[in-house]
Formats: structure tokens, sequence, C-alpha cells
């Protein structure tokens, strides 16, 4: 058994945590900056960057008391490298380096977006590889085939928005303020998924990529038109999300080897309706469903930790000079898609 100190700070969540490579998560802490960028309604590199900093060195300390560990007792520091807002990917990766150098202990550095594809498997022991993963958070929205740690076959991405992005810009249409997410996902609970007629951007196309911007200039259309209840809104704006999904989804696997699982990861995936129409697609296609808990839906170190002792169990580590990458696609055969603004 080994232990692993897991170190995420690439977008708005400063975290650390520590995981055992049998599953078991000895401590972990977060610290969201939702408050400090609430007013710009969005992330802010430079502040994001800055509050990392501040925050990251007490937040290892602490997960290291909670688990009554020196540095040295670690098997690997894993950290995120990329992809995300290089000032804080800096901010975590230096100081992963930093305490690697000074107590001996391996340095990993882990994708983040690699972290989201084996979450699954810290939280279920039995998924096995192969697996299809929906991976849709506020920068990425790609469907993938994963075949081992580090073997990723991109089956779709997106040619504009990601989905998670979608969700937040819907919610400031709506004036639900920053993350949205989960404020579009609970208004839509009091509306009609029915009562506003919304697109479906490429539903029916037999490309397998997703589109999302025409989907939310609708949404802007049908809150200026002033017809509509904002609850009904959100609520026809998931739906068509979800048929979104969906039908990508069927077009992607049917291209792709017959896989026995389906799995959802990154922060879209915190969405229990999204959730609940995925297990039922993946039933009718007998395909086994998978979603990690909510807490590693959405950013977190223990993810990262859990990529690490993966990487750990076949023999991986990385030299001290690792560089710091802004973008770092986890299929780079992968195809570029057509349209500008395409997200790796
Ligand atoms: O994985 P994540 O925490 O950060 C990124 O790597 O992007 O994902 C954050 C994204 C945001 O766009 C947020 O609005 C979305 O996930 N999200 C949700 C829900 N919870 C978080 N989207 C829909 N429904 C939710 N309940
Ligand atoms: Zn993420």
């Amino acid at each position: 058994m080994g232990i692993v100190l897991g170190i995420e700070s690439s977008c708005d969540e400063t975290a650390a945590a520590l995981v055992t490579t049998d599953r078991r998560i000895i401590a972990q802490r977060i610290a969201s900056q939702d408050e400090a960028h609430a007013p710009y309604g969005g992330v802010v590199p430079e502040i994001a960057a800055r509050a990392h900093a501040e925050k990251l060195a007490p937040m290892i300390a602490e997960v290291m008391a909670e688990g009554g560990l020196e540095l040295h007792e670690l098997d690997a520091i894993a950290a995120t490298a990329g992809p995300g807002l290089i000032g804080g990917v800096m901010v975590g990766l230096v100081s992963a380096k930093a305490l690697a150098m000074a107590s001996g202990v391996p340095l990993i550095a882990v994708n983040h977006l690699e972290g989201h594809a084996l979450s699954p498997r810290l939280a279920d022991a039995e998924l096995q590889f192969p697996y299809a993963l929906l991976l849709a958070s506020g920068g990425h929205c790609q469907i993938l085939q994963v075949n081992g740690v580090g073997e990723y076959r991109r089956l779709a991405t997106t040619i504009d928005d990601a989905l998670g992005e979608a969700f937040d810009k819907t919610a400031k249409i709506l004036g639900l303020g920053y993350p949205g997410g989960p404020a579009v996902e609970r208004l839509a609970l009091e509306g009609d998924a029915r009562a506003v007629p919304l697109p479906r951007p490429l539903v029916g196309s037999g490309e397998p990529h997703f589109s999302f911007a025409g989907l939310k200039s609708a949404v802007m259309r049908a809150k200026d038109s002033g017809l509509h209840r904002d609850a009904d809104i959100a609520a026809s704006f998931q739906q068509a999300a979800i048929d979104c999904v969906l039908d990508r989804l069927r077009v992607s696997l049917d291209a792709a080897d017959t896989l026995p699982s389906l799995v959802v990861a990154g922060g879209v995936a915190a969405n229990s309706a999204i959730r609940s129409a995925l297990e039922q697609f993946a039933e009718a296609r007998t395909m086994r469903f998978a979603a990690p808990p909510l807490s590693l839906c959405t950013d977190n170190a223990a993810m990262i930790a859990w990529a690490g002792a993966e990487r750990l169990a076949t023999g991986q580590n990385d030299p001290l000079d690792f560089v710091a990458r802004p973008r770092w696609p986890l299929d780079p055969d992968a195809e570029p898609v057509r349209g500008a603004g395409a997200k790796a």
C-alpha cells in the first residue's frame, strides 16, 4: 500500500489530499474561490493565482498533520501540471517540486483531465478498463474511450463551448450568478422543460461533436423576449443539453469499440438530471453505469492524488524540471475539429 499527496490548483479550487493506493482518502481540504470571482461572473486568472499561492502551503501542512505523516513517508507527490490557468497550475506544480526535492519523494505531474477521467475508479474498485467516458466540465466537453492509464482515444469534443460553460452562461443570462451549474439545476426543478422551444445543435448529424453556442444564443433570445418564466427557460435549457448529450453519445459509441461501461466525470457530472438520463441511456445499451460521488465530480485533489496512485502503480514518475502545460490534450493524436475557439 502506498500513500500519495495530491495538489490541485488549475482553476478556482485550491485543494490538497492524501489518498492510498487501495482507494482510501486519508485527509482532504478544498477551498473554493467562488466569492472572489463572483463579482466578475467568471474566473479571473490573476486573482486565482494569488489565492492559490496564499492558501496552498497551509492546506498541505493541514492534510499532512491530519494524516499524521512526514513528507518522507509519502510514496509520491502528485500535482496538476495542466491544462488550466497557467498561473495557478504553476503555484501547485512548483510547490510539489519543492516538496519532492526536499524529501526525495518522486514527483508525478498529473494531467487534470486524467484526474477527472480516472476519478470513477477511486470511488468504484470494480470499474475496469476499457470504458466510455463523458468528461464534462467548465472548460472541457469530450467523449473518450479510456483504455488504460495514459491511454485515451477521443471520440468527440466541442466545436465551441463546453457543457459546464453553457450552464454558466445560461446562469449569467438568468441572473443566477457564478458558478452557474448548480443554480440552473435548482431553478430547473421548478420549471417546465417543454415550455420554451430551444434548438438541439448538431442533433441528428452524423459527426459526433458537441456545439452549445447556438443553444446559449437561443436562451438569450428567450430571456429577452420576456415571454417566459426563468424557471421554464432553465428547465428547457437543461433538457436541450441532455438531448444533445445523449445524441452525441449515441453517435460516438456507435462508431467506437463495444465498451462495457459508461462513466461520467467532471463538474457537470454533479447534475442529477444528467446523471439519471445517462443511467437510463446506459441501461438501454446494457452498459454498466458509473459516476463518482459529487465531491469527486467538481475539481478536487483526491482525484489528482488517485491519478498519481494509478501512475505510481505503472512505475511512472516525472523529472523535477517538468514544465507546466496550459494545453494538454488527453489524446494527442485526435484531429482538430472545425470551428474557432475549439477546446483541446
Ligand atoms: O470540473 P469542474 O469543477 O472545473 C473545471 O475543470 O472546469 O467543473 C466546473 C463546471 C462549471 O461549469 C459548473 O457550472 C459545472 O461544472 N457544474 C454543473 C453542476 N455543478 C457544477 N453543471 C450543471 N449542473 C450542476 N449541478
Ligand atoms: Zn476540472
